[in-house]
């Protein structure tokens, strides 16, 4: 048993992104691993295999937590308001997370009146699965961070990931929205690793997705013209041609999907606006149908 001390940085959600996280940060200094309930942290006590790591965390349920300077979120986004309430009792200075979607609002309003605690959220293009009991890493990636977790960016650089500051990180989150609302429902709906998705008949529902969220995510301060957004998830697609996006391994495996985050929220911001987007909204409705959101 570990005894709860002050660690400097925790991971809430010991998922395949939190434990690749958590395996890389592991070897350069304390982590403290947060998991859903005792049992998950019981069995995790145990070990776990990482890619080519064999990670022993340091690993705590919600009911006996230790406190730590930073907290990074990585839970599914239906579980946010609850981890996020998770990581305010590690007594934290700041909570970031590295989620899909744009989840901020969902965290600000979790964390209250805690006006000493920074909240925000930044982008990962880090990969990793869960195949069976190991995790396995699916490529490394950049992450980028909002000002003021500067901590944390120094940590995950001195573990050996690609991190920095961004400061326009309300852009860059933006434009991973995108490429988000594009991918992700159409490889959930037809079951096909994203490649597919650039060719007949997938194509031209991809480009409409592009296009109709184009003018929304650009009121919003997303920094790319109509085509290079195109351009942007096309390129995503072409350099991810062999994965299966996360809402398609959700729906295979029958697990609830991230669509209330991704194009709900691009929903939301189009109504506020007072604008329509049909093919969005189309597309939303069947992936409820096929996995609750
Ligand atoms: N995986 C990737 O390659 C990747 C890349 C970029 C971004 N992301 C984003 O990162 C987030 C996490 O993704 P993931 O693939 O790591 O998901 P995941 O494998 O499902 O992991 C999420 C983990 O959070 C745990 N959890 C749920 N509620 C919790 C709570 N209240 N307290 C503590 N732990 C809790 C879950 O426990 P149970 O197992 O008990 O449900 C699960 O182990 C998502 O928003 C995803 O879109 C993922």
């Amino acid at each position: 048993m570990v005894t709860p001390g002050r660690y400097p940085l925790a991971i809430v959600g010991a998922g395949a992104l939190g434990l690749h996280f958590a395996a890389g940060l592991a070897a350069a200094g304390p982590v403290a691993l947060v998991a859903r309930n005792a049992a998950r942290a019981d069995a995790l006590r145990a070990g776990v295999q990482v890619g080519s790591r064999r990670l022993v965390p340091e690993v705590f349920a919600p009911e006996a937590l230790p406190e730590a300077d930073w907290v990074i979120l990585l839970v599914k986004t239906g579980d946010t308001a609850e981890a996020a309430r998770t990581a305010l009792a590690l007594q934290p200075r700041g909570v970031l997370s590295l989620q899909n979607g744009l989840v901020e609002a969902t965290l600000r309003a979790a964390c209250g009146t805690t006006a000493s605690v920074a909240v925000g959220q930044g982008i990962t293009t880090e990969g990793a699965f869960r195949e069976g009991a190991r995790v396995q890493p699916a490529g490394a990636g950049e992450t980028l961070l909002p000002p003021g977790f500067e901590a944390v960016a120094e940590r995950l650089s001195a573990a050996g990931f690609r991190a920095r500051i961004e400061p326009a990180i309300a852009a860059a989150r933006l434009a991973k929205l995108l490429v988000n609302v594009a991918i992700n429902p159409l490889a959930a709906l037809f079951r096909v690793p994203n490649g597919a998705l650039l060719a007949p008949p997938h194509r031209v529902l991809l480009e409409a997705l592009v296009r109709e969220a184009w003018p929304v995510l650009r009121q919003a301060g997303l920094d790319l013209d109509e085509d290079a957004a195109l351009a942007r998830v096309v390129a995503v697609a072409t350099a991810t041609a062999g994965n299966r996006a996360s809402m398609l391994q959700d729906v295979l495996a029958g697990r609830r999907t991230e669509i209330d985050a991704i194009t709900g929220t691009l929903l939301t911001m189009a109504e506020a606006g007072g604008v329509e987007l049909p093919t969005h909204r189309a597309v939303f409705t069947l992936v409820r149908r096929l996995a609750p959101g």
